[in-house]
């Protein structure tokens, strides 16, 4: 039966019931309520509701259950969600102790509780995928910071970076998300128990001490928002859903380098999969699945904006459709995380083709402007010298480095002898002087300072 049913005359209609349910998903809360369970009945104690002995009882009981779920997780079944479940069961072998354990609590404020103690874990386990991948991309950036390849931007070559850069270009994408994480972790980090259905209780409820034995830094402090509030989860989406698109970006970059045409990675076996026809096929499928699932967990924020943008206070049922979209945003990212922690130590580059693609010599166009700004000639001058050499090469089937010191010196007379040290990749790179740029040096200092802020996340 219902924990709500004896003013009920008719059992619920089966449909109904159907419909309503949540155990198949919700299920996986149980360790957090039977936690946030044991919290409230320690606290009851505390202020006397609860005695000594039914305390004992009450401890040993819900131990029980705990170890007898984690043995068989199918135990887990038969009630209209997993606080019914936690409740009934325990109630089931310990009678009237068991039916004192909801005493100044709801569901409303119960399931909150549950999705924060979880989501609080979970923020912590994905903050350590995060951190894996981003020790990969320091490892990969590091070992790479020497070797050109071209940049580009509207997908045109641009000019030379380093495959260090690209790296470094990525994890200041997930440096964002981790330090975007911490903060939303002060948000989650609320305990709402103590709420009640809505307006709190007549129990004097000792709600920061519940607060402190779950670990909690703060407690909230309206009872109608904290039933109703799912801000946390959200921003979580909404965190997930940038992690994914960040993701998602790079897995773009990596099938464009993995096809024939850029060649630029070989993508490892035991990362990728071939045909069932064609029999020469390596396909880069982790990316592509990567990009797939995007749409998804977008969708998993879009989803939990349009439950809630319409709901007046407080706690509505529609609020149940918050945990399938959080529960799969989070599946998706740690598992995410974790392939591609592991396929992107396991790419092999094609270091010399990128090479060859980042000597191109008109990839050296705006060094050789900048070349003649920082010799006395204003920019737009500079460039409109350089175009005209980049189109008389054109009409003369001509590269940079085929033009003699001559040749130079009919465009502009502020070019010398030192124009030819110009025109390797190398020399693009090292001559680069700000920071941030993929100057080697500077990206050392780059990876320096990030590996220390990593630390002290
Ligand atoms: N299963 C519900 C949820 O996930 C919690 C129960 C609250 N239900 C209620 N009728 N007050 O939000």
């Amino acid at each position: 039966m219902a924990l709500w049913g004896s003013r009920w005359r008719k059992p619920l209609d089966k449909t109904v019931e159907d419909f309503t349910y949540s155990l198949d998903f919700d299920k996986r809360l149980w360790k957090a309520d039977l936690t946030g369970t044991l919290a409230h009945v320690i606290m009851l104690n505390k202020i006397g509701v609860i005695s000594e002995e039914e305390l004992k009882t009450l401890k040993k009981e819900i131990k029980n259950l705990y170890l007898e779920i984690l043995n068989n997780p199918d135990l887990i079944r038969d009630s209209e969600d997993v606080h019914t479940f936690i409740e009934e069961n325990l109630t089931k072998k310990i009678g009237d102790i068991g039916k004192k354990i909801h005493t100044g609590r709801s569901r409303n404020d119960q399931v909150v509780l549950d999705l924060r103690l979880y989501l609080k874990e979970e923020a912590c386990n994905i903050a350590e995928l995060l951190i894996d991948l981003r020790k990969v991309l320091f490892d990969l950036s590091e070992k790479f910071i020497n070797v050109p390849m071209p940049g580009y931007t509207h997908l045109q070559q641009a000019q030379p970076v380093t495959l260090a850069h690209y790296f470094l270009a990525y994890d200041a994408m997930f440096s964002r998300d981790l330090e975007r994480l911490e903060d939303i972790y002060k948000r989650i980090d609320v305990m709402p128990l103590g709420s009640g259905a809505l307006a709190g209780s007549n129990i004097p409820l000792d709600r920061e001490y519940t607060a402190k034995l779950l670990r909690f830094s703060k407690i909230s402090d309206n009872s109608m928002d904290a039933v109703s509030d799912r801000d946390f989860v959200l921003e979580f989406l909404f965190f997930s859903a940038l992690v994914y698109t960040h993701l998602s970006r790079l897995a773009e970059e990596i099938i464009l380098w993995s096809t024939k045409e850029f060649s630029f990675i070989r993508l490892p076996e035991e990362y990728s999969t071939g045909s069932s026809m064609m029999p020469q096929k390596r396909n880069p499928d982790v990316a592509e699945l990567t990009r797939g699932k995007t749409g998804k967990v977008i969708g998993n924020l879009v989803n939990m904006f349009t439950v809630v943008k319409g709901l007046p206070l407080s706690y509505n049922r529609d609020l149940q459709e918050d945990k399938p979209s959080l529960f799969s945003s989070v599946d998706e990212l740690k598992i995410t995380l974790k392939v591609w922690t592991g396929f992107l130590s396991h790419i092999e580059f094609n270091i010399d083709g990128m090479y060859r693609f980042s000597s191109e010599d008109f990839l050296f166009a705006t060094d050789i402007a900048e070349y003649l700004v920082l010799k006395g000639m204003p920019f737009r001058e500079a460039h409109k010298v350089v175009g005209e050499i980049v189109r008389f090469c054109e009409e003369n089937n001509k590269k940079f480095r085929d033009l003699s010191l001559e040749d130079w010196r009919r465009f502009s007379d502020l070019f010398d002898e030192s124009v030819f040290s110009l025109l390797t990749p190398e020399s693009s790179l090292k001559f680069k002087k700000t920071y941030g740029s993929p100057n080697p040096d500077i990206n050392r200092e780059v990876i320096k300072k990030r590996r220390e802020e990593m630390k002290n996340t």
